[in-house]
């Protein structure tokens, strides 16, 4: 539930940020209510642009924030998500008006859960995480801090993802599995396995590689 008279500071503001900024217009949510961090922003919105760490300020410590930093800037997210705990910060999570998310679930500060995406069952998103568009968690799955989910994935039942992970898109992930933390998943790859912290897999069958850049 978004309360339209709730001030939301967006940390960042690369592809994420201007998605989900978009995203609250188009769910009506008022322009004069957002507030922008980031350097070098191309978008004029007059007085709310501010610069990236102006968030520490404490003219604006009555803001909700949310970090909207994309996968390149993992580490960072989760430092800043840390300091905004540490400093008793408010911290903003949404949930987009047409997924679902399962009562029983539950959902960490910070979170964005895009749209149609399902959540179901007895499902944890740690603080940070981020589901794009159509991706579905089965139930009694682990998802931990400031894993980046890309769109249309799916993961089944009793997976267990550590944080700081990145899941490309249309990868799947087969049931009771667990994926180590910093691991990244390329696009498309059908996981069978569990993988320990670090690894890279792409493909169908999956295989380890060395490294995946991400662009
Ligand atoms: C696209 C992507 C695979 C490219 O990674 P990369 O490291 O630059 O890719 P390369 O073309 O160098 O391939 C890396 C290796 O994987 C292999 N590979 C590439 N595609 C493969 C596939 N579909 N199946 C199996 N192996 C594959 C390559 O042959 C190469 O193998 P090698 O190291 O033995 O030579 C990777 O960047 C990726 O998955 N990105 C995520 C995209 C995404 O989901 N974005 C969502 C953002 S919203």
């Amino acid at each position: 539930m978004i309360y339209k008279e709730t001030k939301i500071g967006l940390i960042g503001f690369g592809s994420v940020g201007k998605q989900l900024y978009n995203m609250l217009l188009e769910n009506n949510y008022p322009e004069e209510s957002i507030y922008i961090f980031a350097d070098d922003i191309a978008l004029d919105i007059n007085e709310r642009c501010n610069k990236f760490n102006d968030f520490k300020l404490d003219v604006y410590k009555d803001l909700h924030y949310i970090p909207t930093l994309g996968y390149l800037s993992k580490n960072l997210k989760y430092e800043i998500l840390s300091y905004l705990k540490e400093q008793e910060y408010n911290i903003f999570t949404f949930i987009h008006p047409s997924a679902f998310v399962s009562k029983s679930a539950k959902i960490g500060k910070g979170v964005i859960i895009y749209p149609l995406c399902n959540v179901d069952q007895g499902v944890v998103i740690e603080d940070g995480t981020i589901i794009l568009n159509s991706s579905i968690i089965a139930h009694d799955t682990y998802v931990g801090k400031c894993t980046y989910i890309s769109p249309g994935v799916s993961v089944s039942g009793f997976v267990s993802i550590g944080e700081l992970s990145f899941l490309g898109t249309a990868s799947t992930l087969a049931n009771n599995i667990t994926v180590g933390r910093k691991s990244t998943i390329a696009i498309g790859t059908c996981l069978t396995k569990s993988i320990g912290e670090g690894s890279y897999v792409i493909g169908n069958p999956f295989q380890f590689k060395q490294n995946i850049e991400l662009s």
